[in-house]
């Protein structure tokens, strides 16, 4: 029997955060792609891919969708937009880009985002809303909070705890059986030798806190 399967079809919720990098990454895994965003019908595109519609067709339509993927870059925005999309009853995924290295015993909550190169080791769990981005290693036994944001080139030494929402930038570097608070944001290039508490910001090495919220 001669058949062409059809490709699976993967609804994106949101042109910010990593959207672009999203898309492709679905793409690389085998999803046709198209966006929901509240900017249409202004606009109807958004990179190489259509938008079909504003955030309330997807939630009406998903349905028409084998699985759905939420780009929002505020983590509370993020979590809300995933949480309705998953009590319709939708399939809500995580995207994992081809040339990760994920462990076979690291566990990836749902929503999450792995970029290219990004390396997680044994035992570490990713929370839901997740975006671990480019060349990112996370070792050993870590844990990693709902809706942290990781920037590239970050290095997680094993068993780190970084609490949700909070914001790693690009460069830092947290050392072993370090704590990171909740909504923390660790500035580029900051070196994290001690736990760090919620809501302040930290840069520097060693990283010192600059604000507080
Ligand atoms: C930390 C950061 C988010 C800025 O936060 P902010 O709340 O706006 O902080 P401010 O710019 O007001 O800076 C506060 C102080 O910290 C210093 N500071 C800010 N970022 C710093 C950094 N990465 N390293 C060292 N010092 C830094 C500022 O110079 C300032 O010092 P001062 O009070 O002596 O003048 C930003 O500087 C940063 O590191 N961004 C990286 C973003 C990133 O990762 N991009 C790639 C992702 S796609």
């Amino acid at each position: 029997m001669n058949f062409i399967p059809t490709a699976k079809r993967l609804a994106i919720l949101g042109t910010q955060a990593h959207a672009l990098v999203a898309a492709s990454i679905a793409e690389q895994n085998g999803y046709e792609v198209c966006f929901f965003d509240d900017n249409f019908p202004q606009q109807k595109h958004f990179g190489a891919w259509p938008i079909r519609g504003n955030q309330q067709a997807v939630e009406a339509f998903g349905y028409n969708y084998d699985a759905i993927f939420v780009s929002l870059e505020n983590g509370q925005e993020r979590q809300a937009a995933l949480q309705k999309i998953k009590a319709l009853g939708y399939n809500v995924v995580s995207l994992i880009s081809p040339s990760a290295k994920v462990s076979e015993y690291a566990k990836i909550g749902v929503g999450s985002l792995i970029v290219a190169k990004v390396y997680v080791g044994y035992g570490t769990k990713i929370g839901d809303g997740c975006i671990i981005n480019v060349g990112t290693n996370i070792d050993f036994e870590c844990t990693v909070n709902d809706y942290v944001t990781i920037a590239q080139g970050v290095n997680v030494a094993p068993r780190v705890t970084i609490g949700q929402y909070s914001s790693i930038c690009i460069g830092a570097n947290i050392i072993e059986e370090v704590t990171v608070g909740d909504s923390v944001i660790a500035g580029a290039g900051a070196v994290l030798l001690n736990s760090i508490p919620s809501d302040v910001t930290v840069v520097g090495c060693p990283a010192r806190i600059v604000k507080k919220r």
